[in-house]
């Protein structure tokens, strides 16, 4: 048995569109992949369009760039993210306000959200951590009601519906991340999708060095080298074939940790709103005071079940620091928080062993 926590899952069809790019001889931007890419996955949201980039960390940096965030701006994030979330934040030299999140979704809190709001914030990033989806019609309520723009970073929740939609068609723009550890894989890359044309349009003339085709080597603008290649592309296409059973999977991986560990006092699930369906991108669980958490990743380590800690809030790190006790929910899933094992790679009887481990270190 080998468990794996969030590892890439990589087959035949990958090798196939591989060869045919290796094949070909285009293995940076041109060649179809690209484009097709795109299509597919536009299609399958059911977004106007989808504009391919280097990383969802670069996706972030274009939706603020095209949107005309910049120097004096700020703009709402939560405070429990991957660092990434925020990072484009200052790229734009706008200033990142930190909003705690909630203890039962660890989402961005619509009401801290709302005293986060000055004569300065421009936008707001909701992060549909781990694949959760964020309250959606809350956060555009308050965005309407401001005039602030909404980027989704939906990095971790390709799949994820809130009422009936697609978590990254929501907002007006929305980012996605095909690292290695995500649902599906390009080995790094990313999309950003919207439903203005001219907008993302404007974005794919942005990621390619701000050229004008037309007239050969013309750049009308100062651009960026965020292009996604054709060997990630064919990766790309190959996952989108393989993406409703990576979700189901995953789906039924969380439904397996839930009927075995909920009725453990000291372990609590992420909690969903109404309407709102997860892609479980990584399932993760809070344990109570009577578990050591480093001691807990330790034992099942040596049992050869791999976790994860929950990331620490971006408020910690130096250049963001802020005290740490405005933001007590997200410092408490923290320091209680594991993520489980989740990649598509296990088996159900995985999934199975890691809960009855689970069950032997953690008293009940
Ligand atoms: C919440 C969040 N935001 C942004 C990113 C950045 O994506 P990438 O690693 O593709 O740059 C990631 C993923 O790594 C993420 O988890």
């Amino acid at each position: 048995m080998h468990i794996e926590l969030d590892a890439p899952n990589l087959g035949e069809i990958e090798k196939e569109y591989l060869s045919k790019v290796i094949d070909s001889g285009f293995v940076s931007t041109f060649g179809p992949f690209v484009s097709e890419f795109e299509e597919k996955f536009a299609g399958y949201l059911n977004a106007t369009r989808a504009v391919s980039t280097q990383s969802g960390t670069a996706a972030l940096h274009m939706a603020l760039y095209e949107m005309g965030i910049g120097k004096g701006d700020e703009v709402i994030v939560p405070a429990l993210t991957f660092v990434a979330t925020v990072t484009p934040v200052m790229y734009v030299h706008a200033r990142p306000v930190f909003a705690d999140v909630e203890k039962d979704t660890w989402n961005i809190d619509p009401k801290e959200i709302e005293q986060c709001v000055s004569s300065r914030t421009r936008a707001i990033i909701p992060v549909h951590l781990y694949g959760n989806p964020c309250n959606m019609d809350a956060i555009m309520k308050i965005a309407g009601k401001y005039k602030l723009v909404v980027i989704e970073d939906a990095t971790e929740s390709l799949g994820a519906i809130y009422k009936g939609r697609y978590t990254g068609t929501i907002g007006d723009l929305g980012c996605f991340s095909f690292n290695g550890n995500k649902t599906i894989t390009t080995g790094g890359g990313g999309m950003i999708i919207g439903s203005n044309e001219g907008s993302l349009e404007h974005i794919k003339f942005l990621v390619n060095q701000a050229r004008d085709e037309s007239k050969g080597y013309y750049h009308p603008e100062i651009g960026f080298n965020y292009r996604m290649t054709n060997l990630e592309a064919a990766l790309g296409m190959a996952q989108m074939e393989r993406l409703d059973i990576f979700s189901d999977k995953k789906r039924r991986f969380s439904e397996i940790y839930r009927e075995e560990l909920s009725n453990i006092p000291d372990v609590s699930f992420q909690g969903q709103y109404e309407g709102a369906a997860s892609s479980w991108w990584l399932t993760c669980v809070t344990f109570g005071e009577k578990t050591d958490l480093p001691s807990l990743q330790k034992a099942l380590r040596e049992k050869g079940v791999p976790t994860r800690r929950v990331f620490m809030p971006v408020i910690e790190f130096p250049p963001f620091a802020a005290d740490s006790s405005a933001f007590g929910n997200s410092r408490e899933i923290y320091e209680r928080g594991l993520c489980l094992p989740s990649s598509t790679l296990n088996s159900e009887e995985d999934i199975y062993y890691v809960c009855t481990t689970i069950k032997e270190l953690v008293s009940q």
